[in-house]
């Protein structure tokens, strides 16, 4: 390398070169040749070393750039050799990065299809539990069934011997059930009468129990009057009546049914001018209209005919374990304090009393 005291030098012999060489031009001008030439003289010899000096420098300068362009190429190949790793490297890295997220990708779709399966399964095993809890429901609910329906037939054929050897038939009976009475009210309903001693009767629609209660009243002396809002099935009754020799006992009158406003509403309802004759009934049997004639369509009844009920009079609800019923017997109750609910009479009938003369001498 180049140093500063190097430089100088060389300045100085180049300055004085030119001062010598300026002292020549100066002589050769002046025309004193000896001077110009001892000018030249002495500016030879520094010429010379000024040379030296400078040829060396050259030479040093370039060994210094041989030098340092070695180190430039070796430094170049360096950068280069990085370089390409860095690009490897990014290359790499985003590979590795690919593949990662890939399988980051992969791994999520899994967990999700797992979730979906895990889902699934629990379903499948609620789904199996329920059946399971429903099937033995089913079989427990179909053991009970048959059970009450054993029990039904028991007691039907129980109170069917009791209701045909009390009394002697003069032609063949329609069935109880169904529409009628089922066979253990009936009986109830008979041995209340008997009881009660009713012999005024009144019966909100006619069927079967029409000629069952005209058989007791027969015996006992009394009379029922059936209202029916068909004239087919009231046809039919008051037809029974007459096979079985019972028109004088009972009779089947017809009462379409009309609107009619109460206080709490207005139903559909047999035409009360129908009634108009009756009076201290002691026995007043409700199984009509049909419930599918309105909401709560028994419920005008004692509203209706309370006033023409004898003081210890007793009503006889059927079907009073339909919800329309039951709320039927509460209305009433509410509305004639002087009714009470005698209960556990037969499954399906409410049977209400009024607290008269009857009520008290025979405790019933
Ligand atoms: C519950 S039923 C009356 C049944 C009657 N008290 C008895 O126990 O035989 C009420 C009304 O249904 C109608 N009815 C009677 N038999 C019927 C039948 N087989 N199908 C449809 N309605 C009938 C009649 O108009 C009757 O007044």
């Amino acid at each position: 390398m180049r140093t500063p005291w190097r430089r100088n030098t060389l300045a100085l012999l180049a300055g004085a070169v030119a001062v010598l060489a300026l002292a020549a031009v100066v002589a050769i001008a002046c025309g004193s040749m000896p001077v110009a030439l001892s000018c030249v003289a002495l500016a030879i010899p520094l010429l010379g070393v000024m040379l030296v000096g400078v040829r060396r420098s050259l030479s040093r300068a370039r060994a210094e750039v041989r030098l340092l362009s070695g180190s430039v190429s070796a430094l170049a190949s360096v950068v280069a050799a990085t370089h390409v790793e860095i690009v490897d490297l990014q290359r790499r890295s985003q590979d590795h990065s690919e593949t990662t997220a890939r399988r980051l990708l992969s791994v999520e779709s899994m967990a999700a299809e797992l979730e979906r399966h895990h889902d699934r399964l629990s379903s499948i095993e609620e789904s199996v539990r329920s059946l399971d809890n429903a099937r033995a429901a089913d079989f427990s609910q179909t053991g009970r069934n048959i059970l009450q329906a054993m029990h039904h037939i028991e007691s039907t054929v129980e109170g069917v011997v009791q209701l045909y050897t009390a009394t002697s038939l003069r032609a063949p009976m329609p069935p109880s059930g169904d529409w009628a009475l089922d066979v253990q009210p009936l009986l109830r309903v008979l041995d209340l009468l008997k009881v009660s001693a009713a012999t005024n009767v009144l019966e909100l629609g006619s069927g079967t129990s029409t000629l069952w209660i005209a058989y007791a009243l027969e015996r006992s002396g009394g009379h029922l009057t059936s209202i029916d809002h068909s004239e087919v099935y009231g046809g039919r009754t008051r037809a029974e009546l007459e096979r079985h020799q019972l028109l004088s006992v009972a009779e089947v009158r017809l009462a379409p049914l009309r609107p009619l406003t109460l206080a709490g509403g207005m139903w559909n309802w047999y035409d009360p001018t129908v009634f108009d004759d009756l009076s201290d009934i002691d026995m007043l049997l409700v199984d009509g209209p049909p419930g599918n004639t309105g909401p709560l369509s028994r419920l005008p009844a004692l509203g209706v005919l309370a006033t023409r009920l004898s003081p210890g009079a007793f009503v006889v609800l059927d079907d009073a374990q339909r919800p329309d019923e039951i709320a039927t017997v509460e209305h009433w109750l509410k509305d004639f304090p002087d009714f009470v609910l005698m209960e556990g009479v037969a499954p399906t009938l409410a049977v209400l009393r009024r607290a008269g003369p009857y009520a008290t001498e025979n405790g019933c």
